[in-house]
């Protein structure tokens, strides 16, 4: 594990057992999360109690009335506020907004009560039984737009019993869930604090830009805007300098100095680009500050834009 622990936030409706087993395998001291917001479209869901008195921030609104985005942008916001990472759904009864899944994309993850791509939907348990199926189990899924669809990320199965009914089935399923999700939400949230997942996170914020492109520059992958100049480069581990930073322009040399001045450790000034604005910016330090990178990449990429983009409003 790099640095402190990941911040995960958890959407629930319900009885939050999911969540309480997450919350319960976060206190083991090599737990790589923390559960930072438990949150709820229902107000009186059972599962905000337990996490309250666990001394888990606890966030409830009700989603009626409101349109779906405007929805998930308050718990959006509220997630923002707790500084999350990632999002666990847990027995969370609502469809997400694309905008919401796009933005947590890769960081959001679900479980489903049965052996996907089998049952996606309500009334599984009824559905495995009615098929007379003799193994049913659950899985944890990277959330995308279309309902428990995304890729899997584990799966336990789950013996169905003569004389199962759903509600007994049920509760088997939910032993494994409580085993299920809080591993592969460790293994993702560990597999996040690599350099691939800093570069897929970094791409995806640089690409997001109005035509940025990528292309590999002396062997790093570097970013620019259609037709014009690169805005930030992704050095690995440049010439051996054992560093993994995001490289972007300042207005100049004054404050390329002035800004590692007052961060010595988190800024530098990169090799091999000579009295330039170019400024380095370590991602290896443990926690990094995401809405940084994201400001730093779009003032840079402002910079580089030819003028009729760089006035866009966004
Ligand atoms: C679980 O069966 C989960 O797979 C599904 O909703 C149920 C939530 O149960 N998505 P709980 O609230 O975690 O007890």
């Amino acid at each position: 594990m790099v640095g402190s622990r990941r911040r995960v936030g958890v959407l629930i409706s319900g009885r939050g057992s999911n969540m309480a087993a997450l919350l319960y395998a976060s206190q083991a001291p090599d737990c790589p999360y923390e559960i930072v917001l438990v949150a709820s479209n229902v107000p009186d869901a059972p599962g905000l109690v337990l996490a309250a008195a666990e001394g888990v921030p606890v966030f409830a609104r009700a989603h009626t009335g409101m349109k779906r985005a405007e929805f998930d942008a308050v718990i959006d916001a509220e997630l923002e506020r707790r500084g999350a990472e990632f999002v666990a759904l847990a027995g969370y009864m609502r469809l997400l907004s694309d905008g919401f899944v796009a933005k947590w994309a890769g960081r959001c993850l679900n479980i489903h009560p049965s052996l996907l791509p089998a049952h996606k939907g309500l009334d599984v348990h009824e559905a495995v039984l009615a098929a007379g199926e003799t193994v049913t189990g659950c899985t944890v899924h990277l959330v995308t737009p279309a309902l428990d669809d995304g890729p899997i990320l584990g799966q336990v199965r789950v013996a169905v019993l003569p004389g199962d009914t759903a509600e007994t089935l049920a509760d088997r399923v939910h032993y494994a869930e409580h085993q299920l999700y809080p591993r592969v939400l460790a293994d993702l949230v560990s597999a996040a604090d690599s350099t691939a997942a800093w570069l897929e996170r970094v791409r995806s914020l640089a690409l997001a830009l109005p035509e940025a492109e990528e292309k590999l520059s002396h062997g790093s992958p570097g970013f620019f805007v259609r037709g014009g100049k690169f805005f930030a480069y992704f050095s690995r581990d440049h010439h051996g300098d054992g560093i993994t930073a995001l490289l972007v322009k300042a207005s100049g040399v004054e404050e390329q100095a002035m800004l590692i001045d007052q961060d010595p450790d988190l800024y530098f000034r990169p090799a091999y680009f000579g009295p330039s604005g170019w400024i380095g910016i370590r991602l290896d330090l443990g926690d990094i500050d995401w809405r940084h990178v994201e400001d730093w990449l779009t003032r840079s990429w402002r910079d580089s834009a030819p003028k009729r983009l760089a006035s866009l409003p966004f």
